[in-house]
């Protein structure tokens, strides 16, 4: 999984592309490089690390002269990250360079056919393969060579390539990596994703699988396998600019948490019409959705948390079995899904292979209705699933997630009252208290985010911690979960979430004196449950946060720390809770130091199996 960013037109190509790669630092950022074409001759220049280095290396771009370049930044999967195996690739006489997101399934294959042809190969990459074979099959016509590779290459790809005998063409091509075409003033662009290209331009092209983008410095030519050109609208992006910047916050994850309550408001506001919940683009009818039998939810990292809390809402309020699956595993278990199956696919970036593969199995099962939730518009997922749901969270680029997390749970909530409106298992009454309690929480949201000061004295006392237990029954459990994903993905503590009532079946070994456990109690009616989960760990040691409900004073005679949130229906409180959960990860994290934005091993968007 990597970011590629492509230009031609009439201005430095390299500024640009430098630019474009820092958007897209997300996707990965082991290694990093460039590729300008000045007429003459293709230079290539790459750095190990961060994208800063290349910018150094290249004194912002200045030391790569040439209108026309592709650059990449890698997130390593075939070959440890180091210079040979940053991209852009060469063939052998460097007449033509490539950079590619993605994954070529059968690249030992192919280089074994190269190598028995005379190819010699300098990096361990799957992407070097590419560039030997447009250099078997260039014949002088870019396009058909670029056609011939995709009909040898298994697996995904985006790839941005140059050819030196065409100093005035660009080509991308895409099969299930993300790419997209933006045509501004002074050239066009190419990249994985939009926010790579808001800077220049609002109107962009995407390119869907299995097609070629020819761009020139005037002019952008789309074409299928079979070489026939392609008539393509634009779509305007409506983003804010500056939303994809960090707006004065020290880091990008900081400033996403403080958005939630904007997220949640946006994301819930559009769905309620005269007390009424409306989800248009469910494309549904109301018999439709009487008839859904059963629901999956399928998705990876906290999108399949939002699941688990789904599940309690959904069967609660609607009174429909759900399953939850991690997309990895669903994708390979043979799931039994028939036309009463609704299955839900939640991804933030639409591209999750785990996910996409997932929905792909569900759309094998003829009858099945797939409904995607999913914050990027024109992505993978919301192209190919029947339905899509828009979470309207604004670009993420913080790797750990907060506030598309938070626009999933409310867009679960919706669908559910939906489902239980049309389903009856809701009185009329009740249904207009939830939506009161709904929309109210972007507000308390708010309430919950002025209480962070006091959280940071508490983080920073626990920066040293080994190891940290998060436990909750129902709902609470699936806050757990988020709460302990959290922490230890930016703070690398270890931590675990534990369903409160199995804690003794094992892990209450691991407790010992001091050893941190946060205990989530908002579902009223498991409170005093969970409280007695607390007074275990408490007599072994234990110190204990503990998350509830405003009035729970009781909480402080048991608990060491109290943090309440504001009251809200039960089904809800995920939406609360959760909020300090990330503000003490987040604190922990910034104590110790760690590289908040960008954690060590992960990317944000995990568009490799
Ligand atoms: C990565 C991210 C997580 C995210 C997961 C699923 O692991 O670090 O924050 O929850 O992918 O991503 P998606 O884009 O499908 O929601």
């Amino acid at each position: 999984m990597c970011g590629i960013v492509g230009y031609i037109g009439t201005e430095q190509a390299a500024p640009i592309l430098l630019d474009g790669l820092e958007k897209l630092e997300y996707r990965g950022y082991d290694s990093a490089g460039l590729a300008v074409y000045d007429g003459q001759e293709i230079q290539v220049m790459k750095s190990v690390g961060r994208l800063q280095v290349l910018h150094e290396l290249s004194h912002g771009g200045e030391k790569l002269p040439g209108t026309l370049g592709i650059g990449h930044t890698r997130w390593a999967t075939h070959g440890s990250p180091n210079n040979e195996n940053a991209h852009p690739h060469f063939n052998k006489d460097k007449s033509i360079v490539v950079v590619h997101n993605g994954i070529i399934e059968n690249y030992m294959k192919l280089r074994k056919l190269l190598l028995a042809r005379g190819y010699e190969f300098v990096s361990e990459t799957d992407t070097e393969v590419i560039a030997h074979l447009l250099d078997y099959y260039y014949k002088g016509d870019p396009l058909e060579a670029v056609l011939k590779v995709m009909q040898r290459v298994e697996g995904s790809y985006a790839f941005g390539i140059l050819f030196r005998e065409h100093p005035d063409e660009l080509y991308a091509v895409r099969k299930d990596s993300p790419l997209i075409v933006g045509k501004c003033g002074h050239g066009n662009i190419i990249a994985s994703d939009v926010s790579a290209v808001l800077k220049y331009t609002r109107d962009v092209y995407f390119i869907q699988n299995e097609e070629v983008a020819k761009l020139t410095k005037d002019e952008i030519h789309f074409y299928n396998i079979d070489c026939e050109e392609l008539e393509k609208e634009s779509t305007r992006i409506e983003w804010d600019v500056n939303a994809a910047e960090k707006g004065g916050y020290a880091h990008f994850m900081f400033k996403e948490i403080h958005e939630q309550p904007k997220a949640v408001r946006d994301t819930i506001s559009p769905r309620i019409r005269d007390g009424k919940i409306v989800i248009e683009e469910l494309g549904m009818s109301e018999e439709e959705l009487a008839a859904v039998r059963k629901i999956y939810i399928v998705a990876c990292g906290s999108a399949y948390h939002v699941g688990v809390a789904g599940k309690y809402v959904i069967e609660g309020m609607a009174r429909i079995p759900v399953e939850v699956d991690l997309a990895s595993e669903f994708r390979y278990r043979r799931p039994i899904l028939d036309e009463n199956t609704l299955v839900i696919i939640i991804s933030q970036s639409g591209e999750t292979a785990d996910s996409l593969a997932a929905l792909r199995e569900a759309k094998r099962h003829s009858g099945v209705t797939v409904l995607g939730i999913v914050n990027v518009v024109g992505s993978s997922i919301a192209r190919e699933a029947d339905h899509v749901m828009y979470t309207w969270a604004g670009p993420e680029i913080a790797v750990a997630t907060t506030k598309a997390y938070s626009t999933q749970l409310v867009a679960l909530y919706l669908l559910a009252m939906r489902f239980a409106g049309v389903r009856g298992t809701i009185g009329e009454e009740e249904m207009a208290d939830l939506i009161r309690d709904l929309q109210k929480l972007p507000d308390q949201i708010e309430m919950v985010l002025a209480n962070k000061e006091r959280l940071q004295r508490f983080a920073n006392r626990y920066a040293a911690a080994k190891s940290v237990f998060f436990i909750g029954r129902g709902i609470d459990y699936a806050i757990s979960l988020e709460g302990s994903l959290k922490l230890k993905e930016i703070s690398y503590i270890h931590s675990e979430a534990y369903a409160a009532g199995e804690l003794k079946h094992g892990t209450i070994s691991l407790i010992e004196e001091g050893t941190l456990v946060a205990a989530i109690m908002t579902q009223e009616e498991l409170y005093k449950k969970t409280l007695s989960n607390v007074v275990e760990v408490k007599s072994r040691g234990a110190f204990v946060m503990a998350v509830t409900n405003l009035g729970h004073t009781d909480c402080e005679k048991t608990a060491d720390y109290v943090i309440y949130i504001p009251k809200t229906n039960p089904y809800f409180t995920d939406s609360l809770a959760v909020i300090p959960l990330q503000i003490f990860a987040y604190y922990v994290a910034l104590a110790k130091g760690c590289d908040v934005d960008k954690p060590r091993n992960l990317a944000k968007s995990v568009t490799v199996e």
